[in-house]
């Protein structure tokens, strides 16, 4: 009998322990490139302080994606790169045509952008906000989980100093965990409305367990 109640804790503990837990600060780590993508939330909660380093010729450039999905077509992309010369670290979006590779966005929504050139070792570095104020589709709010994507290699052309051509990735992938940021929810942040139902449906579940298993362990005793 103990070992009965025993399962049914265990499996309410466990449903319990599924749901996604947020991060503050992590890293991935993908073996092409020794590729890191770092990243660290300001105490405030609205912002993140990343970092993305891989080892790659001087020429070409390194990325980071943020997606709904786990393929290249609409991902918030942050692009950069140094060649010991020039450097460049934009807010760009991958469109739906693969071969374009990522777009300017008009709108720039990182912060605080810097890149370290350390050999074959290219760093780049940029803060942005949870929640992008460019409401125009072309980035990912991270205050709700996100898949990364990872791509480097590309060659980068500069004229003049600035970026006029980038070449397709050497290497590319997505990492198999999401990205959950412990966001601070804002004040004229609303909940959408299919999160409420959702979750207000799994407290009632889970009351309705634990309800369960006290009656459980009354009847026995
Ligand atoms: C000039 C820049 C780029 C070009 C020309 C380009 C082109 C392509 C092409 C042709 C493919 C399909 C063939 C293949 O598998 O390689 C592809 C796949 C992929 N790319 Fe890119 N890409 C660019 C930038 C990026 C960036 C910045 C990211 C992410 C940060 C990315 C992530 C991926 C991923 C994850 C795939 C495999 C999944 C899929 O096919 O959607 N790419 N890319
Ligand atoms: C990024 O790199 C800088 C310089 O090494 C370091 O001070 C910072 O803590 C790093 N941030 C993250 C999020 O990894
Ligand atoms: C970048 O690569 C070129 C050509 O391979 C080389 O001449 C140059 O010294 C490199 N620059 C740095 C900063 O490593």
């Amino acid at each position: 009998m103990i070992t009965l109640i025993s399962a049914v804790i265990f499996c309410f503990l466990t449903s319990a322990l599924a749901q996604q837990t947020c991060s503050t600060e992590g890293q991935f780590t993908a073996a092409a490139g020794y590729y890191v993508f770092s990243w660290s939330l300001q105490s405030n909660g609205m912002y993140v302080d990343c970092n993305v380093s891989v080892n790659t010729a001087n020429n070409t450039w390194v990325a980071v994606g943020f997606s709904e999905n786990q393929i290249m077509p609409d991902t918030d992309v942050i692009i950069g790169a140094n060649d010991g010369t020039d450097e460049f670290v934009d807010d760009r979006w991958n469109g739906a045509d693969r071969r374009a590779g990522p777009s300017l966005d008009p709108m720039q929504n990182i912060m605080d952008t810097s890149t370290i050139r350390d050999g074959n070792r290219l760093t780049i570095m940029f803060t942005r906000p949870l929640v992008s104020p460019d409401t125009s589709g072309r980035d990912e709010n991270l205050d709700v989980c996100r898949y990364v994507l990872w791509a480097f290699g590309g060659t980068t052309t500069f004229e003049n100093g600035d970026v006029t051509a980038l070449g397709g990735h050497s290497n590319r992938g997505v990492f198999p965990n999401q990205l959950c940021l412990c966001a601070t929810p804002t004040p004229t942040e609303t909940p959408t409305p299919t999160e409420t139902p959702t979750s207000s449906a799994a407290s009632v579940a889970n009351v309705a367990v634990l309800t369960f298993i006290f009656i459980f362990i009354a009847a026995i005793f």
